[in-house]
């Protein structure tokens, strides 16, 4: 679990304003979610038996013995609040979200243990549309920040009467090599078999490979949603690639799945994933709803972007105020309100904690702004104040103390 520092923070500001920005571009509206639910919230949308679920939640109970979880992802949080709010009755719902995400991984290079996600939904949509406006948001998205090594992975899990056919074929398959499955893998071969699929375990990538590909066994009904979307894809111009061994982590999905991937990031290259739950809201307490969403990771999103280049400016105060004397430094406190009053943008500094003139500069040199206001006994005598530019090798002038903030904003607009 990080924290990010004030550096950082500058950078996690810009990259989130310009997300919050696209996102609300297309028309999602922000939903405020809490960050522990009950644990079958998760259990139950996310699937019993997926590395999540079985490995990864902090979950506890609480002084009234109920179980909670701290939430590993924002998906399952925002159907259940799409219920519990009557949101999804008869209406359609695009939403978005931003915070922290919890699960005990293996912590590394781009997998902690708190991570961020943004995290984006639409309820009630059927698609391919929306499915195809979803990943079109994201390529916006990459244009914005400068993002140029990403690139879209998509594949289709099915309706779910067609995932329940394809099981079958998954489970005749590995049965046939059941001896030569993992444990986990035997496991799952009668509780979830599409999970074998995932199966991070180098032993078992050989048999994966030759397993049967869902694209191989699609109905009409699946075929037509995944032929939709690419056709809309390439009618945005959004390249892609089909990867018909996309299974992604979590279980509520169907048909549409999709990653964006970067190869420079080193191995934990997803930035961005999702796909379509049509089942999971009926499958949380409320009526059948179709529903498609994505999850960004802020900390890859961050680090890709300072990998293309991309920092944020810093953050340094505007006017930093030198007041040496308590007159002065009453008339500084002052001074500092009245610009904030009148140049709304403006960041501006009050030295705390006295100190010389000469002290009270260097540390206005330090600060990085771009002028002292100097405030002494002489200037508060005279209703004035000393405005010195620290960046470039213009005088100090001497200015009216009710025309400060003018001459300040004039020069600042320059
Ligand atoms: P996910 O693939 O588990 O999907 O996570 C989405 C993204 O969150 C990943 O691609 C990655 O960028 C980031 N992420 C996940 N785990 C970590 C971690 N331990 N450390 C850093 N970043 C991480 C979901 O969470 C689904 N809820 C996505 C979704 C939304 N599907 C439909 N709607």
């Amino acid at each position: 679990m990080n924290d990010i520092l004030p550096d950082a923070a500058a950078t996690w500001r810009l990259v989130e304003d310009v997300v919050r920005g696209t996102i609300e571009s297309y028309g999602y509206r922000e939903i405020r979610l809490p960050i522990l639910e009950r644990t079958d919230v998760f259990a139950r949308a996310i699937g019993e038996v997926t590395d999540i679920v079985e490995k990864e939640m902090y979950s506890f109970k609480d002084r009234n013995d109920e179980s909670l979880t701290l939430r590993p992802e924002g998906t399952a949080g925002m159907v259940r609040a799409g219920i519990t709010n009557g949101l999804l009755h008869n209406q359609r719902q695009k939403l978005w979200t931003v915070g922290p995400m919890f699960r005990y991984e293996k912590p590394q290079k781009g997998r902690y243990r708190q991570f961020h996600q943004f995290d984006v939904e639409a309820m009630g949509y059927e698609g391919p549309d929306i499915d195809a406006e979803l990943m079109i948001l994201c390529a916006r998205l990459w244009e914005k920040l400068g993002l140029k090594r990403l690139s879209l992975e998509i594949n289709t899990l099915g309706t779910q009467d067609n995932r329940a056919k394809y099981r079958h074929e998954l489970v005749k398959y590995f049965s046939a090599v059941k001896s030569q499955l993992d444990e986990d893998s035997i496991r799952r071969l009668e509780k979830n078999p599409l999970r074998i699929l995932d199966s991070k375990n180098p032993d078992m990538q050989r048999l994966i490979a030759a397993a049967p590909v869902i694209t191989d066994h699609l109905d009409v009904e699946s075929r037509a949603h995944f032929d939709g979307l690419k056709l809309l894809l390439n009618a945005a111009d959004v390249p892609f690639t089909v990867n018909p061994r996309l299974v992604r982590g979590l279980d509520y999905y169907n048909l549409t799945v999709f990653e964006w991937i970067t190869d420079a990031l080193g191995s934990q290259g997803a930035v961005c994933a999702g796909g379509r739950y049509d089942g999971l809201v009926e499958k949380l307490g409320g009526k059948a709803t179709p529903a498609i969403g994505w999850a960004m990771g802020v900390e890859r999103l961050v680090e890709l972007y300072e990998t293309s280049g991309g920092k944020a400016g810093v953050l340094a105060p505007d006017v930093y105020i030198v007041a040496a004397g308590d007159d002065a430094f009453s008339c500084g406190i002052k001074a500092a309100e009245i610009l904030r009053d009148r140049i709304p943008e403006i960041k501006v500094e009050l030295n705390l904690g006295g100190g010389s003139f000469k002290s009270q500069l260097k540390r206005a040199d330090k600060s990085g702004a771009a002028y002292a206001v100097v405030l002494g006994e002489e200037e508060v005598a005279g209703n004035r104040a000393g405005l010195k530019p620290l960046r470039d090798r213009e005088p100090q002038v001497d200015v009216e103390f009710d025309e400060l903030a003018e001459a300040i904003a004039a020069r600042l607009r320059k």
